[in-house]
């Protein structure tokens, strides 16, 4: 159910650990999300709550033990990680998942070695990404992690994962998690009606595709992302999903990757399921050493619903200038934003707070802008040598109608010139 990435210990040394303010022994960063996420609220620099000793970085878990100076940290550290009487976290907060204790358990056993420091920003690093007020309890990754050959300008590979659950959940949050940002472009999650292979394959073909959602994006400079409050988004028993990852590797050295995401779920459902549907267009082409605007619109139907729309993921590939989503209401009134980026970066994308009902008969316009330096045509394609204009934007309640389709709106749009 709870996967992560099983990687072994001298791949912990290649891995990048949080920038920290002090030149010390970094944790590497597999480490280091889980010591920060369910460890340091006590275990912080300077301890709190009573725990005898912090947990920052790796000599932390090298030194002596206080309880017991003949053993180390890491030595306790591996017995009250797995003690049903006296667990560490304390109860009530939940245990570590399989993935986790063996995390730990492979770099302790390992001999706890420092992680190395990233050498300088990694290329579309982006800045470092929010972190989580929910506690992440499925963490996907590859069964094995990737390997990004040298020279490779535009791979785009999928694995699945599912989270096995037996009654309906709701996902309230989602993380990246980011393992190699040297080649890790952008990745989304998606859910699927099937089960996907859990190893990472070249993706199916669009056809094949059909069947499967968007339900989170990222992409260099996007956050973690929390649903509000009223909604969740909904894993049905068994719910499937799939991890998409575009890599781009220029190097001459081959790399290997098992990033994935972290997500928040509860059997505690919340007022209403949430979903994802996309407004742009698949309809355009950028002349070669040209540029290109269109503008599109769609009105939802009069039988249509009324949904709330509560965030925004516009769009493009790296030959965007700008990007905009606005609702016209049906009762006339002005323009709504609905998540614009003018000046576009292919580097720094994200999700983007919107609050807007949508009703039968408003209009949503999209408009993208494009520059092609190419002495080809360039159109809509999921390659990162394509482009795109989307907007993703995430709403409640999720429309159920079984004709419906989340790339309804962008299909149906019509756009000039
Ligand atoms: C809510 C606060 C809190 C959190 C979260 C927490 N601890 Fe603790 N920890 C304590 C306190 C208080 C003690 C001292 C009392 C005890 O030993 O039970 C302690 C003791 C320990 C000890 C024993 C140290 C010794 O010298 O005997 C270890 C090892 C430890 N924690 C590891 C962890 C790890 C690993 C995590 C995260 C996976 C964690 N703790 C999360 C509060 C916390």
């Amino acid at each position: 159910m709870k996967r992560q990435l099983a990687l072994p210990a001298a791949l912990f040394l290649l891995h990048c650990a949080p920038v920290g303010d002090r030149d010390e022994a970094r944790l590497p960063c597999p480490v280091a999300s889980i010591v920060e996420q369910r460890c340091q609220e006590c275990h912080a620099r300077s301890p709190i709550g009573g725990a005898p000793m912090p947990l920052v970085s790796a000599a932390d878990f090298r030194a002596p033990a206080k309880s017991d100076p003949s053993r180390s940290v890491g030595q306790l550290v591996l017995e009250r990680i797995a003690d049903d009487h006296d667990p560490m976290p304390p109860a009530p907060r939940p245990r570590l998942d399989q993935a986790q204790l063996k995390t730990l358990r492979e770099w302790i056993e390992s001999g706890a070695p420092d992680g190395a420091a990233c050498d300088g920003p990694a290329p579309d690093g982006g800045p470092p990404v929010t972190a989580l007020t929910c506690a992440p309890d499925v963490h996907s990754a590859p069964a094995s992690p990737y390997l990004v050959a040298a020279g490779s300008s535009d791979l785009v590979v999928c694995y699945g994962f599912s989270l096995s659950n037996s009654s309906k959940r709701h996902i309230t949050g989602f993380a990246p998690r980011v393992d190699n940002a040297a080649v890790l472009h952008h990745m989304s999650l998606l859910q699927s009606d099937e089960a996907f292979s859990t190893t990472p394959i070249p993706c199916p073909d669009s056809g094949g595709m059909a069947s499967w959602r968007v339900v989170y994006g990222w992409a260099p400079g996007a956050q973690a992302f929390e649903l509000p409050d009223a909604a969740g988004f909904a894993a049905e028993p068994g719910a499937n999903f799939v991890v998409q990852l575009h890599y781009v590797n220029v190097g001459a050295k081959a790399h290997t990757d098992g990033s994935g995401f972290s997500l928040c779920t509860s059997a505690e459902l919340r007022g209403f399921d949430a979903d994802i549907m996309a407004f742009g267009t698949h309809e355009f082409t950028i002349p070669a050493h040209g540029s290109k605007a269109v503008t599109c619109n769609v009105a939802v139907p009069p039988t249509g619903a009324t949904t709330r729309l509560f965030a925004a993921f516009p769009h493009m590939h790296r030959l965007g200038k700008s990007i905009s989503t606005r609702a016209f209401p049906a009762g006339g009134g002005s323009a709504v934003d609905l998540g614009s980026v003018d000046t576009w970066s292919f580097d720094y994308q994200s999700w983007q707070s919107i609050d807007y009902v949508l009703a039968p008969g408003d209009v949503v316009q999209t408009k993208c802008a494009w520059n092609n330096p190419y002495s080809h045509g360039v159109g809509f394609g999921p390659g990162t040598d394509d482009e795109m204009c989307y907007s993703f934007v995430m709403y409640y309640p999720r429309i159920e109608d079984p004709a419906w389709h989340w790339v309804l709106p962008a299909l149906y749009s019509q756009c000039e010139p």
